[in-house]
């Protein structure tokens, strides 16, 4: 291999799989790892610490939701401690004055909380469960606490006319940023893509409002606008390249190039019980298979775009394709785009024909 690998940026720490949550387009593993198999205390401080010293600078906590872990506070103060940038991935249930003080207290830096909808009808319909009222609450609690906040919102069918409202409300939620996601169709969220897929027309009334917005609120709240890539001609950069700046850490101790990784089934799963992190990120196969341009075939190989996107993303490419090693068919150069043109056109033919399904909400499937 002729790539210099440099250490990771950042961890995602996926503390627990469980969370109070059901939303459809949730992109976690259809089989989520079960509480039992989860990693006791002492195994995520020793992650953490092996993180630090393998040169992760960011720690984001996250799940499912991370509240649900009684040990958040030790992590938190961990990691900070050891000079980490913490951030805190929440749905803002659980999250109560006293816990985010003494999380602050113990060096969190960072929240980002996801929202569902513009009101409480429409969110609590996509989270399925009340939860809109809870998270505003959670939001003044942020504020009140004094710490940066984020406001995350998955876009899709169910919400997309609510773009405008919002961007209102993370205004007045006081967000510091908000991230306004296009669905990405990993995990549950490939089961209901005929459900969740934006039409046309949406994503065509989003965009001046969103670029009206981000020059209205220049300065005051960052807007960052992830497209509905099916629908590019280009795909994303996805994690910047893989196995460049960050890691995953599963609930199980699984470790992956991706959060999404784990759909990849003809790459081997590296778990922290069983070898160091260090060695897993430097030498493992699952994280060496995609560096660099080497595993490139055409037309990535001689593509001017491989430094830009890398290729796009390897799970989508797997998931759509069966292997892992093709052009994303996102690509228009991709000798398979026409299997991204066939969704689109069947998903069309399903508006058309008032054919669209009804998305099927998130449950707790557990592998056994
Ligand atoms: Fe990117 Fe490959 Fe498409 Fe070129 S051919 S734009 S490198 S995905
Ligand atoms: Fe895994 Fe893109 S989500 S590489």
């Amino acid at each position: 291999m002729d790539v210099t690998v440099e250490p990771p940026l950042g961890m995602l720490a996926e503390l627990t799989h469980r969370c109070p949550l059901h939303c459809p387009y949730c992109s976690n593993p259809v089989e989520l790892a079960a509480k039992r198999d989860e990693l006791t205390t002492e195994q995520w401080l020793a992650v953490i610490e092996a993180a630090r010293d393998l040169g992760v600078l960011q720690v984001h906590l996250s799940g499912g939701e991370p509240l649900l872990r009684p040990d958040l506070p030790e992590l938190v103060s961990r990691a900070s401690d050891l000079g980490c940038y913490v951030n805190l991935v929440t749905s803002g249930l659980g999250l109560t004055k006293p816990r985010l003080t003494d999380l602050a207290e113990r060096g969190l830096a960072h929240v980002q909380l996801s929202v569902q909808g513009a009101d409480a009808a429409r969110a609590d319909l996509i989270a399925g469960a009340k939860a809109h009222a809870r998270k505003i609450d959670a939001a003044a609690v942020v504020h009140e606490v004094g710490l940066p906040l984020s406001v995350n919102v998955v876009l899709h069918r169910a919400n997309h006319d609510q773009v405008g409202a919002l961007i209102a409300l993370a205004e007045q939620l006081g967000a510091d940023r908000l991230e306004l996601a296009n669905t990405q169709y990993y995990g549950w969220a490939l089961r209901n893509r005929t459900a969740l897929m934006p039409t046309p027309g949406q994503l065509a009334a989003a965009e001046p409002i969103v670029r009206a917005a981000v020059e209205r609120l220049r300065g005051r709240m960052e807007i960052v606008y992830v497209v509905a890539d099916y629908y590019e001609k280009y795909p994303k950069p996805c994690m910047y390249g893989w196995g460049a700046r960050q890691l995953t850490v599963a609930p199980n101790g699984d470790v992956l190039p991706c959060p999404a990784a784990s759909v990849i089934t003809t790459l081997p799963v590296e778990n922290v019980r069983s070898r160091p992190l260090a060695e897993i990120w430097y030498e493992s196969e699952s994280f060496n298979a995609f560096r660099g341009e080497d595993w490139m075939r055409d037309p990535c190989r001689t593509c001017d775009f491989r430094a830009r996107d890398f290729g796009g993303c390897r799970c989508q490419a797997f998931m759509l394709t069966g292997d892992a090693s093709a052009t994303d068919p996102v690509c228009s150069r991709s000798p398979d785009r026409s299997v991204v043109d066939g969704i689109l056109a069947a998903e069309d033919a399903a508006v058309r024909s008032g054919g669209v399904p009804e998305f099927v909400m998130r449950t707790p499937t557990v592998v056994r």
